[in-house]
């Protein structure tokens, strides 16, 4: 009789909120791993910036944000966020123990503390005593790692084609040389940019405390001896995209951004690398052995004008000697435009008429890499009817005997 009486007693007294918190929150805050939105986030947010020391403050801290439903707490938008990787397959599975342990300490804590009427009806708190992740909302946009594949999509992996089929994994070539040099070479994964980024990421490539020494830099531009030799020039069309993307990647991962306006500018276009190649035959004599860009403009029937952006372009050292230009073009879509759907599948351009300009630089490029070539590095234009056929054995040829000089 005593024993039953007793044990309806501990039944009934469920954990209170400070209880559950000191059990099973405590060991995540002071734990040093990441918590399980490092599956997506690189930086910026981690489940430790919503903890606070006291179960009270902690709850009153998400209560405020709106980050608590109070009378439905399992609809909380605090176990939304732990729970966002749930669905993701591949790198999902390696966090999973991790958010299913996050995710019943927090629902259980969280349902404790709903129950709570006086923590339910506590007064708000000051803004400086919530607990948030350190970075605005757009920081942490900006390091999340889908955010960071399309960026690498459109950099690295748009001008892979530079690289020919060497690094290409599976390609004959590339085959050849990992006999030769090992697996390393094979660094362009056949199962696509992510699997490349990935790869990248793990490797020794990136130098993320000076990104500028990268070897995935170094190694084309054969400042550390290449195999494959010169392949960048410093400024060129290739070293820029690298350039850009191992620079961002390095801050993201070091939690280097603060503010939205520490953020690079947003990439306007999207880039799709071709094995299209555009030749300029009978280069002038100015053009020799300078690094040349040409820009490749449609025609838009409808306004009878060139179109206002190029559709492509590329960039490359002239053979003086030869007196020739000749490399391939990489195309460029507005997002979300037709084009860019379409080439997402296979980039390729109509046949028809197209205006091709040509930039020369002078120096500057070097100087600055960063930089662009504009209007007054301006050196002549020619129009060029193409079909613009894939591979080295079908250039597209414009004779730069007949290249209008402005
Ligand atoms: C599976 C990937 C994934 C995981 C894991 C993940 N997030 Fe996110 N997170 C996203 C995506 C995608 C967005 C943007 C879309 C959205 O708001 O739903 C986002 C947005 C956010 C935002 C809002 C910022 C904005 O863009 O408005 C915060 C804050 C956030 N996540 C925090 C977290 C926290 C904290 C965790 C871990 C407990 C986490 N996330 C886990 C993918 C993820
Ligand atoms: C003609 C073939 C060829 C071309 C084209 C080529 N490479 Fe290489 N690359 C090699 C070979 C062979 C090696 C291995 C020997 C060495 O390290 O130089 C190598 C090594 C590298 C490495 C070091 C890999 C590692 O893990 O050690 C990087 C990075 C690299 N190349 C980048 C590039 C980039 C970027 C391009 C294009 C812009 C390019 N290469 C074009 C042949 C080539």
């Amino acid at each position: 009789m005593f024993a039953v009486l007793l044990l309806g007693l501990v039944a009934e007294q469920a954990p209170t909120p400070e209880q559950v918190f000191e059990k099973r929150i405590g060991p995540i805050f002071k734990s040093p791993d990441p918590s399980s939105c490092v599956q997506c986030h690189l930086a910026a947010v981690d489940l430790k910036n919503y903890i606070r020391p006291s179960s009270r403050e902690t709850f009153l801290s998400l209560r405020d944000q709106g980050l608590i439903d109070l009378d439905t707490p399992e609809k909380s938008r605090i176990l939304a966020l732990i729970e966002m990787g749930k669905a993701e397959k591949g790198a999902a599975l390696i966090h999973q123990k991790n958010r299913t342990a996050e995710y019943e300490a927090f629902a259980a804590w969280v349902k404790a503390c709903c129950a709570d009427k006086d923590l339910r009806a506590a007064p708000k708190l000051k803004a400086d005593e919530l607990a948030k992740p350190p970075r605005p909302v757009a920081v942490i946009r900006h390091a999340r790692k889908d955010q960071l594949l399309e960026s690498f999509t459109n950099s690295v992996w748009a001008m892979r084609f530079r690289c020919m089929s060497c690094h290409t994994e599976g390609s004959a070539e590339n085959k050849k040389l990992a006999a030769e040099y090992g697996d390393r070479v094979a660094w362009f994964k056949a199962a696509g940019p992510e699997a490349t980024l990935k790869y990248l990421m793990e490797s020794k490539l990136i130098d993320t405390n000076a990104p500028e020494k990268s070897l995935l830099l170094r190694k084309p531009l054969n400042d550390a001896k290449h195999e494959g030799g010169v392949k960048f020039l410093v400024g060129d069309e290739g070293y820029k995209a690298y350039r850009r993307f191992v620079e961002d990647y390095a801050k993201i991962v070091g939690d280097k951004y603060e503010t939205a306006a520490d953020l690079p500018p947003k990439q306007t276009a999207r880039a799709f690398g071709t094995d299209i190649w555009l030749k300029v035959t009978n280069t002038p004599p100015a053009w020799a052995d300078k690094l040349v860009q040409v820009k490749v403009f449609a025609w838009d029937a409808t306004k009878k004008a060139w179109e206002a952006e190029p559709v492509a372009s590329t960039d490359r050292k002239v053979w003086g000697q030869g007196k020739l230009f000749q490399h391939s073009l990489t195309l460029f879509a507005a997002p979300g435009s037709a084009r860019a759907k379409a080439w997402t599948v296979k980039p390729e351009l109509p046949n028809g008429r197209y205006l091709v300009r040509a930039y020369l630089d002078d120096g500057k490029l070097a100087k600055d890499w960063n930089t662009e070539l504009g209007a007054a590095d301006f050196v002549g234009e020619a129009e060029v009817t193409s079909a613009w056929p894939a591979g080295y054995g079908k250039m597209t040829v414009v004779d730069g005997a007949k290249v209008k000089q402005p």
